[in-house]
């Protein structure tokens, strides 16, 4: 990219050749904690690399998620992603006190509880992907054929999509988050679908109820019909190539740290480690505020470095190292503050599911490349794997 200003950094540092996180975001934290940039849009904003400094940002009511706003970081890459001032009921971009109804809603059906009864759910449907992809024969592409399905299929029974329909939900959210195998108009179409489909859905649920979170929802009363439209496309697109992205690159992970597979401590170090929202928590000041000693003027994008922060000296001992055995709770892979990840139990109930069952039932499962050709996201806003081949 060009450099649009003198003086500013470039940014993204993400490309092919560089290891992710860059190593750039060291010096960011060592030189000054905050760098003026400019994003490939033309767009000025504060990066913000400390992991302090990040959480600041993420909790200070001086700073809004509003996208609607002046200065607001406006990044290339959306991915056929709806804005929140586009369709009602996209919660991560309310500042509170509107934010707060559409949390209240929402927090418990995501609590530790309700995820727990959601467990033999999540264990049948990762059966099932593996069932299908032993049955094909001795390898597999694991992105596409395990990574992605689980959490779309684990989501939508969540929601209460009738089975019948999850090929097409299946089919229509991978469109969504494939920024790179797909073009702006099929996700178009897809995005014009989904919220079609989930306008029906909606209709029938209030017609006739079922045990799952859209008739709860509704029966609550709290949220309007055309809002959760906005909530449940948050929910499905919020959660599907996030998790997906970070079961892939576990998978690598765990296979060259094999002493660590079956240990569920890992899960949150496989979080901070991988960091694959990077560049999800975008802020604009609302008023002057001071971070890190910075003066960021009201109108001015922030961006807060997620996995800057997660490999912070100040706050990780050799952060670079991948060791579940640390105390790693702190990491603010899923945001922090009011907007901190709503899906986060549900996360982890995935990721330890897929891994427990995976390396069980397929002890010998191996890379079927070597590492070196595996082809890294370097260029969305999330750090992932296009693919994983695997054999056994
Ligand atoms: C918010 C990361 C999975 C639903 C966030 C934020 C991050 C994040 C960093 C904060 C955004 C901000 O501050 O602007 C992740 C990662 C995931 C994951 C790394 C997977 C490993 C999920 C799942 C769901 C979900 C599975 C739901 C099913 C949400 C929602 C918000 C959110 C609804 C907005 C919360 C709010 O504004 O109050 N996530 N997420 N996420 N996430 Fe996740």
């Amino acid at each position: 990219m060009t450099i649009q200003d003198t003086g500013v950094t470039e940014f993204p540092v993400r490309k092919p050749d560089v290891p992710f996180p860059p190593p750039q975001y060291a010096d960011f934290r060592d030189r000054d904690g905050l760098v003026r940039s400019v994003l490939p849009t033309g767009c000025p904003v504060w990066l913000v690399t400390r992991h302090e400094d990040v959480r600041m940002v993420l909790t200070d009511r001086r700073i809004s998620s509003n996208p609607s706003l002046p200065g607001f970081p406006n990044v290339a890459v959306t991915g056929g992603v709806p804005r929140q001032d586009q369709i009602p009921g996209w919660f991560v971009g309310l500042d509170p006190p509107e934010h707060d109804r559409f949390r209240k809603a929402l927090i418990p059906e995501f609590s530790v509880r309700r995820v727990r009864e959601w467990q033999p759910t999540i264990q049948s449907i990762v059966d099932a992907q593996i069932d299908a992809m032993l049955a094909k024969g001795d390898s597999a592409e694991l992105v596409a054929e395990l990574a992605l399905p689980v959490p779309s299929l684990v989501i939508s029974t969540i929601l209460g999509v009738p089975p019948i329909d999850r090929d097409f939900f299946e089919s229509r959210t991978k469109t969504l988050v494939s920024v790179q195998t797909t073009t702006e108009g099929e996700r178009d179409v897809a995005v014009r679908e989904l919220l079609r489909y989930l306008e029906r859905l909606i209709a029938l649920k209030q017609k006739r109820p079922g045990d799952d979170l859209v008739s709860r929802l509704l029966a609550n009363g709290n949220l309007e019909p055309r809002e959760l439209t906005g909530v449940v496309m948050l929910l499905l697109i919020a959660g599907h190539e996030t998790t997906a992205n970070n079961i892939a690159l576990g998978v690598v992970t765990l296979l060259g740290n094999p002493r660590w597979i079956g240990d569920s401590r890992a899960v949150d170090e496989l979080l901070r480690y991988h960091s694959v929202a990077d560049l999800v928590a975008l802020r604009v000041a609302v008023e002057d505020v001071e971070v890190g000693g910075q003066l960021i003027k009201a109108g001015e994008g922030i961006m807060p470095l997620i996995a800057g922060a997660n490999r912070d000296d100040r706050n990780f001992g050799c952060p670079e190292d991948f060791d579940p055995g640390r105390t790693t709770r702190n990491h603010v892979a899923f945001g922090y503050g009011v907007h901190q990840c709503l899906g986060q139990n549900l996360v982890r109930a995935e990721m330890e599911i897929v891994y427990r069952t995976l390396f069980e039932r397929v002890p010998t499962l191996a890379l079927d490349t070597t590492p070196d050709l595996l082809r890294f996201k370097h260029d969305g806003t999330l750090f992932g794997l296009h693919t994983l081949p695997v054999r056994w």
